[in-house]
């Protein structure tokens, strides 16, 4: 695809697979942002022919990077999450973003009710268990918590709480939700308005929100404290969507049962303290992390910038 100079410039924020990366290169230009050492200086010496910013769900666009790029046009997003791009900066500007919906949800389900089985029947304690001759030498492993049959909660009935709730429905649940308001789709369950409230009704707690500045810690020290020693936290959303630090004091305190967590404030770099706990299960922010899905969402990044740099109408634009 190229204008008058050559190919598009398109400023790559993170790594993409092999796949995407040569299909990107073939179109376009592409300035590997995230291999700049000094980025400021980086966005100052490639910044002035970019029109598109290709970026990660969790790495977004600031609003540094945006005024830093004066002939940016689209933000293509490869995640469904868009809360790292600064809407506002891109909208004073007129300037389109995309994200990747639908591709991932059922991934994501799939993750979080695996998270959920795993840690409430300790698999990968037990895993070790057998591994390190315990089984042979200690005997049985100890017993753990049933998943069937108990409550769940689900915050953010939208397209990805939908998916765990179909897939909880398989484990006979009993499943309540809380979104802006109860869902003519969800009548099989039971909406509950306050998450405090859904917290203190739920064994297990789906956090499955779209993370924005209106949900910034609405996982807070109530709502944990209410779903109590016994309860168990999932987040396969947004960390900021969870106040970190008065989960971390629960798991210390015992305040909370337990945690499976897919997303961690500051991620790669998790705040230590989660390190220390037994009592959690922690993965490398993956939910969408499939062949299947990531393809998906790589030709989806690809085609949006193409039809924009076509004139063509945007696939799955957010802006
Ligand atoms: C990441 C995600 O984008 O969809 C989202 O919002 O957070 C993920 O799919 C993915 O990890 C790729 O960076």
């Amino acid at each position: 695809m190229s204008g008058t100079s050559g190919k598009v410039e398109i400023l790559q924020v993170g790594p993409y697979p092999q796949w995407d990366e040569e299909k990107l290169n073939a179109t376009f230009t592409m300035h590997r942002y995230f291999e700049a050492k000094d980025k400021p200086a980086f966005l100052a010496e490639a910044g002035a022919n970019v029109r598109g910013i290709a970026t990660r769900g969790e790495l977004g666009a600031n609003r540094a990077m945006i005024e830093a790029l004066p002939r940016l046009e689209v933000i293509s997003v490869y995640g469904v999450g868009f809360d790292a791009v600064d809407l506002n900066a891109a909208r004073e500007r007129g300037i389109r973003v995309t994200n990747t919906p639908d591709v991932l949800t059922k991934d994501v389900a799939d993750l979080g009710v695996a998270m959920m089985l795993a840690q409430s029947r300790g698999m990968i304690g037990a895993e070790s268990w057998v591994k390190s001759g315990n089984w042979a030498s200690k005997g049985l492993y100890p017993l753990k918590n049933r998943v069937h049959g108990k409550r769940a909660g689900v915050l953010g009935l939208g397209r990805i709480g939908y998916e765990v709730a179909k897939r909880l429905a398989g484990f006979d649940m009993d499943i309540a939700y809380t979104d802006v308001s109860a869902r003519d789709f969800a009548k099989d369950w039971t909406f509950v308005a306050d998450p405090v409230a859904l917290a203190e009704r739920s064994d297990f707690l789906f956090v499955t929100l779209a993370a924005s500045a209106a949900t910034r810690h609405i996982v807070g020290r109530k709502v944990i404290e209410a779903l109590g020693p016994q309860g168990m936290l999932i987040n396969i959303s947004r960390a900021s969507n969870i106040d970190e630090e008065a989960l971390l004091d629960a798991l210390e305190s015992g305040a909370l049962g337990s945690a499976a967590l897919d997303v961690f404030e500051g991620e790669p770099n998790l705040n230590p303290r989660f390190l220390k706990l037994d009592n959690v299960l922690l993965q490398p922010h993956h939910a969408s992390g499939t062949f299947e899905t990531r393809k998906a969402m790589g030709a989806l990044v690809y085609d949006n910038l193409c039809a924009h740099f076509e004139g063509r109408p945007l696939l799955t634009p957010v802006l």
